[in-house]
């Protein structure tokens, strides 16, 4: 399956994706607040790209959906199934750009009118400006011990209206 925006198509991460999508997330200004870290290596990717669902949503677990802008990965979208609705992960090579906005924006519209969530390190303002953006509402917080220090996960939900 493929979605496709102004800008972007959006589409089961592959094989051809594995060298960008490796070299972004191995800067550590993009690993700081996820569950990687600057190691993952091209093998990990390619574990992950071989047990990637080919359908959105996923019949259960995570599917990861490359964001291509005219044929180049610009990042990357997750989507876990849940028993109720479906959390959302995001991930941009390219910040500030918009891509991110945009495709989160054609997800949401995808997914709905289903409950959505996503979770995120508090001090990660720009996921903060962006759940925001496209609908989120921060609706709790919790400790959380997260690479060797405490911090705070904060959770938000896009409820149908
Ligand atoms: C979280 C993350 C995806 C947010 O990315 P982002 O670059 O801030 O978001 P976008 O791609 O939507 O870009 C938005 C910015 O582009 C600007 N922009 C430029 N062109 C644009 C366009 N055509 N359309 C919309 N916005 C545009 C917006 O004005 C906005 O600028 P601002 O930040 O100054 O307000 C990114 O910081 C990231 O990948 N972080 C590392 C991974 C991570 O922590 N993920 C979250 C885990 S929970």
């Amino acid at each position: 399956m493929k979605l496709t925006t102004a800008r972007l198509t959006i589409e089961p991460l592959a094989e051809r994706d594995i060298p960008d999508f490796v070299a972004y997330r191995q800067r550590p200004e993009i690993a700081r607040y996820q569950s990687w870290s600057p190691d993952f290596a091209s093998r990990d990717a390619q574990e992950l790209v071989a047990s990637n669902p080919a359908e959105l949503p996923p019949l259960d677990g995570w599917v990861q959906l490359a964001m291509h802008h005219d044929g180049r990965l610009v990042g990357d979208l997750a989507v876990h199934t849940l028993a109720v609705g479906y959390e959302l992960g995001v991930t941009v090579g390219e910040q500030r750009q918009g891509y991110a906005t945009e495709g989160m924006s054609a997800l949401v519209a995808h997914l709905s009118p289903s409950p959505l969530f996503a979770f995120s390190d508090s001090r990660n303002d720009a996921v903060a400006a962006l759940l925001t953006r496209v609908g989120f509402v921060r609706d709790g917080q919790e400790p959380d011990f997260f690479k060797g220090e405490w911090t705070t996960l904060d959770g938000w939900t896009l409820l149908p209206d």
